[in-house]
């Protein structure tokens, strides 16, 4: 995965919780790149799940949950590193519309090395959006985090439904988004 993810994950440790917590996690999960991310370049995705599964021994905190919390620190981070110009859309729905085919798409394009989940969309009567998920690295907590900052950004309530997950059998995770008033 790629550094900055990694920087955003330490930044976000350092700041809700302190030096002190991130030094013992990374004592604990003793990473080959000794906790040291450059932006651009790829790490490990066992690293952050190695810190992940620490933080959830340390806090009591469920990992799903802790990645959810994480997606949503993420997006205002990934969102103002992108390299795609995205700043014409004013709104969430086509803001999630166009991750896929414009934001990732790009970003494979600037970062070959770079492996970016897959998304399907569709539009149920009601208006509701409808993302199948799809990766090898079953991120969809991530996701939902992730939408979630983004729904903060563009000033939008929603909800979030996960009615099919890979982790429990499925070969995509269906997220269903519903807009409110
Ligand atoms: C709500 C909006 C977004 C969603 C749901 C989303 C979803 C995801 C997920 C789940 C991953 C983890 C990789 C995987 O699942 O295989 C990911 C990776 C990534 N996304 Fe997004 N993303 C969003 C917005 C953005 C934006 C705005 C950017 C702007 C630059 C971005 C750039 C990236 C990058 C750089 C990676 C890491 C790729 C790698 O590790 O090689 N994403 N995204
Ligand atoms: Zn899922």
């Amino acid at each position: 995965m790629q550094g900055s993810i990694f920087t955003s994950f330490s930044d976000m440790i350092i700041e809700k919780m302190g030096m002190s917590v991130w030094n013992e996690l990374l004592e604990k999960v003793n990473p080959s790149s000794e906790g040291i991310y450059t932006n651009g370049m790829q790490y490990d995705d066992s690293e952050i799940l190695a810190y992940l599964s620490e933080l959830s021994t340390m806090t009591q905190v469920e990992v799903p949950t802790l990645i959810r919390n994480f997606g949503e620190y993420l997006f205002i981070h990934l969102l103002n590193s992108s390299p795609a110009k995205i700043l014409n859309i004013d709104n969430l729905k086509d803001f999630l519309t166009c991750i896929d085919g414009v934001i990732h798409n790009e970003i494979k394009r600037v970062y070959p090395d770079a492996y970016l989940p897959s998304f399907k969309y569709e539009e149920t009567p009601e208006g509701d959006l409808i993302m199948f998920y799809k990766s090898k690295r079953k991120l969809c907590h991530l996701c939902e985090g992730l939408i979630a900052g983004a729904a903060i950004h563009f000033e939008q309530s929603i909800s979030i439904g996960h009615p099919e997950c890979m982790h429990n059998g499925a070969d995509k995770c269906k997220l269903v988004i519903s807009f409110k008033e």
